[in-house]
């Protein structure tokens, strides 16, 4: 039984909680007050707190840990339009010079990949950049996740030119920190540019781990920190607060490749590279996680 009074921290994907917490022992719990592991004093503990609240619906198995349209209002609230429709427009026209340099990289990423027949979500979808390296597939399903809803019309399309049929694609507004899926329901789960936007990585990658199947694919492209005292890594922190302002919130320090280590992937394999388009959001790493 979870404890009713303080939601527990969020276990790690991967990492089974052990079951002597004191979060599912009420037993241990049923003296008042108590200290709950989440640090704070309550008066009732959680097996009294569960006698007393028998209507208490435990959550879906299936769903999110919180409501994907809370978590979209609660991380990503509806910037002005203009912006919204700004930031789309640039990611639409400013980043051909990067697509093409990073184009080697995607089509050998992706060439790990037999989208055929599969569900596949991508997270921060943006314009569809990556559609042409996968959507042609067939009986491909995609669910495109993104909280600026200016991208609806660039995915889609993308998703058309890549040849897929408009029926087979479904653009959500939301964000990854609670994606709009079951668990277990994905056999691919795409990100690009991403993880330097959302406002927490570590909630995104477990949302990322619950939605994938066992066996299921993580793909992932995703720019990070230069190393610790390199001149470039100087010149990130420096601009790192612009970047957020005009970048919808992208932050260029972070180490997204520990973040993705730490999940607990069955398998990882994980490389690094340096674009020369791409000055400021360089280094890249790019790979693939199996659930
Ligand atoms: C730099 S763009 C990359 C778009 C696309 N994946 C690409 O490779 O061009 C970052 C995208 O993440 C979206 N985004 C921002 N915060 C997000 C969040 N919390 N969850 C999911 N997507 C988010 C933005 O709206 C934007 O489309």
């Amino acid at each position: 039984m979870p404890c009713l009074v303080a939601p527990p921290p969020m276990a790690r994907p991967g990492r089974r909680r052990p079951s002597t917490s004191v979060h599912r022992r009420g037993r241990t719990l049923a003296a008042l007050p108590y200290r709950c592991r989440c640090g704070r004093r309550h008066l009732i503990g959680a097996s009294s707190a569960a006698a007393l609240l028998p209507l208490v619906a435990p959550p879906s198995p299936a769903a999110p840990p919180i409501d994907p349209e809370v978590m979209l209002e609660r991380v990503h609230p509806s910037r002005p339009d203009w912006y919204e429709e700004f930031y789309a427009t640039a990611m639409d026209q400013g980043m051909k010079s990067y697509e093409s340099e990073i184009a080697g990289y995607k089509a050998k990423l992706f060439s790990q990949l037999s989208a055929t027949g599969k569900n596949i979500l991508e997270l921060g979808v943006g314009t569809g950049p990556n559609f042409k390296y996968y959507a042609s597939d067939d009986g491909v399903n995609v669910i495109g996740v993104d909280p600026n809803k200016h991208m609806e019309d660039y995915a889609r399309t993308a998703a058309v030119s890549a040849g897929l049929p408009p029926s087979s694609f479904t653009f959500k507004r939301g964000v990854a920190e609670a994606l709009p899926a079951e668990n277990s329901s994905m056999d691919v789960v795409i990100g690009t540019l991403v993880l330097c936007s959302v406002n927490n990585i570590d909630m995104a990658l477990r949302e990322i781990y619950r939605v994938l199947k066992p066996g299921g694919l993580y793909l992932f492209v995703e720019h990070v920190a230069a190393p610790d005292g390199s001149l470039l890594r100087f010149v990130q922190g420096a601009f790192d607060p612009l970047q957020q302002f005009v970048a919808d919130g992208c932050h260029l320090t972070r180490k997204t490749g520990e973040n993705i280590r730490d999940v607990g992937f069955s398998s990882l394999s994980l490389d690094s590279v340096r674009l020369s388009n791409a000055y400021i959001i360089s280094p890249h790493v790019y790979g693939v996680a199996s659930k």
